[in-house]
């Protein structure tokens, strides 16, 4: 009635040693994140700057349900990005449950670069990808939930940056590494690249020969699961079109 869309999840869960099976509790916890992260219920809102305030989304009225839980074993020590072999039992994955309907969610135990090179946190594909055996996400077990996972990432903020891209949310120095480029929202100051770690409050960085306040503390900047707490309204604008009844995602309504 108030426009909220709760959006049904698939978690595919692919482990290799059993610590890598993520427990039940830690699915849940990890969807509670994402309901309070996109309520603006997160208990770390009140720290953003009094500059960033007025941009700040509130409520982006999306939230997440878990609808079905699959696990497989797995020989597999790692999976390589550009393959996408978790998302098929033809190469030892598990098959995509209806992505027009649902968000699917692989966890593997790693996630390997082009070069099979470990330590890529999560990815997913944008609303070009509606609909086809790889739409969804994946993430690396260590970034999932909170018990149990890793710091400086153990607060399941990964999950929530990728759920920014899956609803069509670039980073917030644009589309590609070159940086400075638009990421369609207007009040997400214009921003090189990315930050890391955790950067004190107020960094400035220049584009096109303009230094701004950068607003690292965006859910679509790299820095550390604690530094990172807002969307912007215009972030949230667009979420919101790609869930609407008219937009690419309106299969999960
Ligand atoms: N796509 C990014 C990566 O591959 C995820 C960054 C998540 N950042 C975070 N603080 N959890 O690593
Ligand atoms: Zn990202
Ligand atoms: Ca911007």
């Amino acid at each position: 009635a108030d426009g909220t869309v709760e959006i049904p999840v698939v978690l595919n869960v692919i482990y290799n040693t059993s610590p890598q099976n993520i427990s039940d509790a830690r699915i849940a916890e990890q969807i509670a994140i994402l309901n309070t992260d996109y309520g603006a219920t997160n208990s770390d809102i009140n720290k953003i700057p009094s500059e960033f305030k007025p941009a700040a989304a509130g409520d982006v009225k999306i939230r997440f349900k878990l609808v079905a839980t699959n696990r497989k074993q797995s020989s597999k020590t790692g999976w390589k990005i550009d393959l996408d072999e978790m998302k098929k039992s033809s190469t030892g994955g598990i098959d995509t449950t209806n992505p027009t309907k649902n968000m699917n969610v692989w966890i593997v135990n790693s996630i390997l670069d082009e070069n099979g090179v470990p330590g890529i946190l999560g990815y997913a594909t944008s609303p070009e990808s509606v609909g086809l055996w790889y739409d969804g996400l994946v993430i690396g077990c260590q970034y999932f939930g909170k018990t149990g996972a890793s710091a400086p990432f153990n607060l399941g903020r990964t999950v929530t940056h990728e759920v920014g891209h899956y609803l069509n949310l670039p980073h917030i120095w644009g589309p590609s590494d070159a940086g400075c480029l638009t990421d369609y929202s207007n009040d997400t100051p214009d921003s090189p690249g990315p930050n890391y770690g955790t950067p004190t409050y107020p960094l400035y960085k220049t584009c096109g020969g303009v230094s701004r306040s950068q607003m690292f503390m965006n859910y679509m900047d790299y820095v550390d699961d604690k530094m990172m707490f807002m969307f912007s309204a215009n972030q949230k604008t667009r979420m919101q079109a790609v869930v609407a009844a008219a937009g690419p995602r309106a299969g999960l309504r």
